[in-house]
């Protein structure tokens, strides 16, 4: 079964084959051509928090591929809740073909791609968010032209997106600075893994507490809000932590002249990135967005071996 729970799950091929199958399906888009490659094929979506950019691109998605997108609300599947997660996933494989999962706890989507008979295509856990990072991956080769030899430096939270951004520099070879505030930091385990990826592509992976360091010399500076989903009741503490690590006009100083700057969005704009950089000559921040739809295309058509011939 072709899951995708964690780009840690893809091979380097696997990755470097599903962008440019993106690049191939965005081209198509973009002239208008049709490709309906999932003909009459049905996605669940199920989501236990809010959304923008997923549901609605993975909806549209299925839909130019010629299939269906069936949105389940939190109030609808209530995972784990009206029902176990072993039993959602026993009896929505007997509907759909594929199904694609926003989940508080990791261990949720593990869960479900156990027990289900069909691909489960992680849409966002509290550990990682793949189809984001495969957009964003997809942005940084459009805007770079490639990924060996260039620097991506996240600031902020060690968190699902800076997570999915680390295992997608390992399998790419491209090299990946984080800086945290102590006590944020990416866990030891994801290090671990990302090291034995980067093994095979050479990419030089590194933590640092101090964002100015990590800046210098960046093709790329990445940022995401400070407080994710479910984690509320520390938005008040983190707002005093993180404003060190805000990407501002003094960051962007120190990188190349021709940085791009990125966001995965929802945005706190004022908070890890200012007004006049998200809205600056050098961010990337709604082609990463609109990336979202064609990355996914191109996961959902690798995950149902639907991909065209010839
Ligand atoms: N970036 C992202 O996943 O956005 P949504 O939460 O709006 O889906
Ligand atoms: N880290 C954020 C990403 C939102 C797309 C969160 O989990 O809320």
């Amino acid at each position: 079964m072709k899951d995708l729970l964690t780009l840690a799950d893809l091979t380097p091929d696997e990755m470097r084959h599903i962008l440019d199958l993106a690049v191939a399906i965005k081209q198509d888009w973009k002239a208008g051509k049709d490709t309906p490659y999932l003909k009459n094929k049905t996605l669940g979506m199920i989501f236990q928090k809010p959304s923008l950019r997923t549901r609605v691109s993975f909806d549209v998605a299925m839909l130019q591929l010629g299939g269906h997108g069936l949105y389940l609300s939190p109030n609808e599947i209530q995972l784990g809740k009206r029902e176990s997660v072993a039993d959602v996933a026993r009896v929505i494989s007997r509907y759909v073909n594929v199904v694609m999962a926003r989940v508080f706890g990791h261990a949720d989507i593990v869960e479900l791609a156990r027990y289900a008979d069909v691909p489960i295509i992680n849409g966002l856990s509290d550990y990682s968010h793949p189809c984001q990072g495969m957009a964003d991956f997809l942005t940084i080769l459009e805007h770079k032209g490639g990924f060996q030899g260039k620097k991506l430096v996240y600031l902020g939270d060690g968190n699902n997106v800076s997570t999915s951004l680390l295992f997608g520099a390992a399998l790419l070879g491209m090299d990946y600075t984080i800086a945290t505030p102590r006590g944020y930091e990416l866990h030891p385990a994801s290090w671990a893994l990302a090291e034995r990826l980067a093994a095979q592509t050479g990419a030089h992976l590194e933590a640092t507490y101090d964002p100015f360091a990590a800046v210098r010399g960046a093709d790329v500076i990445y940022t995401d809000t400070w407080t994710s989903m479910g984690q509320e009741a520390e938005a008040e503490r983190r707002r005093k932590i993180f404003p060190p690590y805000q990407v501002n006009r003094e960051k962007l100083a120190l990188a190349k002249e021709d940085v791009i700057v990125m966001h995965c969005l929802p945005a706190h704009r004022g908070e890890e990135v200012t007004d006049e950089v998200a809205d600056g000559p050098h961010s990337r921040l709604f082609d990463q967005a609109e990336n979202r739809l064609h990355a996914q295309k191109a996961i959902l058509v690798w995950a149902l071996d639907a991909e065209p011939q010839g």
